[in-house]
């Protein structure tokens, strides 16, 4: 390790993740020379190859490097395949959102240039989808998981809504739009849970009350649902609870163009993690065909995070660099890969993407 250096800890995860993670550390190091940034990339196995190793997808020693680490590369993981929790079975992205306190999940959907959107015109929207309670079984109790089973024949689900987190996912969701085009949407289904959601409602009303400057809205999710579909060019900013914003943030990305490019970043007071949104994809690991965009352009959002967090204006040019650079190698059919119609390899598109800095 480079003494001084931005410790970036690697965690690749199953399915594509090696080879999207790769990717992403050549567009990475591309940037890194051009804006003379001074990156080092330690790595950590979680996911099956930490399970085999280990017993457990995410050893305590992952945790503890993430800790210590200026921030975290996470590749996708095949959460759905793991054994029980008892046999190993951890969700690394779940154990890192909560014991880091990563309570925003900010997940831009953006239209990109040449690339047509699902549903007519050009979406820019963010997602802003608290992170660390809600419907997730691992993150609602203390000790236990927050799903039980009292008879063979009857499961039950805890939702955990607490005043302190819809109150700071609120006014991440604020802060961004004063950023943006100063539009926040609350969605919830409050007209059901009424004291779950009525608290989340409640809370966030509070917070937009503190910004007159920005317009303030609310959505049930259902509509909302069907409203992303008919014109989701009216949003700038949707804020909402866990489990809602994890299904809206695929659909929003995916009417504006693409699940495979939406980018998206884990963020708290002190840790950042960089994550694809989609999975892991399994079905096509190791063929080279995966698009790594959604991991570069989380990358690039992490630079950016830590751009404002340090007030260094070389990872916030970094951050730049490597966005426009995606929007100009998607732009161009001829260096797409085959998901978007093309037929690049995941490492020619990574380094199309990495020319497209250096250039
Ligand atoms: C996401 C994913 C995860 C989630 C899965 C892998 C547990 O869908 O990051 O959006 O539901 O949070
Ligand atoms: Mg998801």
């Amino acid at each position: 390790m480079t003494a001084g250096a931005l410790q970036l800890l690697v965690l690749e995860g199953d399915g594509i993740g090696p080879e999207i993670t790769a990717a992403t550390l050549a567009v990475l190091r591309a940037a890194a020379d051009r804006f003379g940034l001074n990156l080092a990339f330690p790595r950590a196995d979680i996911g099956w190859v930490a399970h085999r190793a280990t017993g457990t997808t995410f050893p305590d020693a992952v945790y503890d490097q993430a800790k210590a680490a200026d921030g975290v590369i996470l590749g996708p993981v095949s959460h759905n395949e793991y054994p029980p929790r008892t046999e190993g079975g951890l969700n690394p992205s779940g154990e890192l959102r909560k014991r880091l306190d990563l309570y925003a999940n900010i997940r831009p959907a953006r239209s990109r240039e040449g690339f047509p959107p699902r549903c007519g015109v050009p979406v820019d929207l963010v997602v802003v989808r608290e992170n660390t309670e809600g419907f997730y079984a691992d993150r609602s109790m203390h000790v236990g998981p927050g799903e039980f089973m009292p008879t063979p024949d009857l499961a039950l689900a805890m939702r955990k809504i607490t005043r302190n987190g819809s109150t700071r996912i609120a006014e991440a969701a604020f802060k961004l739009a004063r950023q943006r085009r100063r539009k926040v949407t609350c969605v919830h289904k409050a007209n059901v849970l009424r004291v779950s959601d009525g608290l989340y409602l409640e809370c966030t009303r509070a917070v937009a009350a503190q910004y007159p400057d920005v317009a303030y809205e609310e959505r049930i999710i259902d509509a909302m649902a069907a409203l992303l579909v008919r014109d989701a060019a009216q949003f700038d900013v949707i804020v909402t609870t866990n489990m809602y914003g994890d299904i809206l943030s695929d659909e929003a990305s995916e009417i504006a163009g693409s699940l495979g490019l939406a980018a998206s970043l884990n963020a708290g007071a002190e840790h950042g993690v960089a994550q694809a949104q989609h999975g892991s994809a399994p079905d096509i690991a190791g063929k080279n065909v995966a698009n790594p965009s959604s991991l570069i352009g989380s990358v690039a959002m992490l630079l950016a995070w830590l751009g404002e967090r340090r007030n260094d204006s070389a990872l916030a040019g970094a951050a730049q660099a490597i966005e426009a650079a995606l929007d100009r190698v998607i732009a161009d059919p001829k260096t797409r890969t085959p998901d978007m119609g093309g037929a690049l390899g995941t490492d020619a598109f990574a380094a199309a993407v990495a020319a497209a800095i250096s250039r």
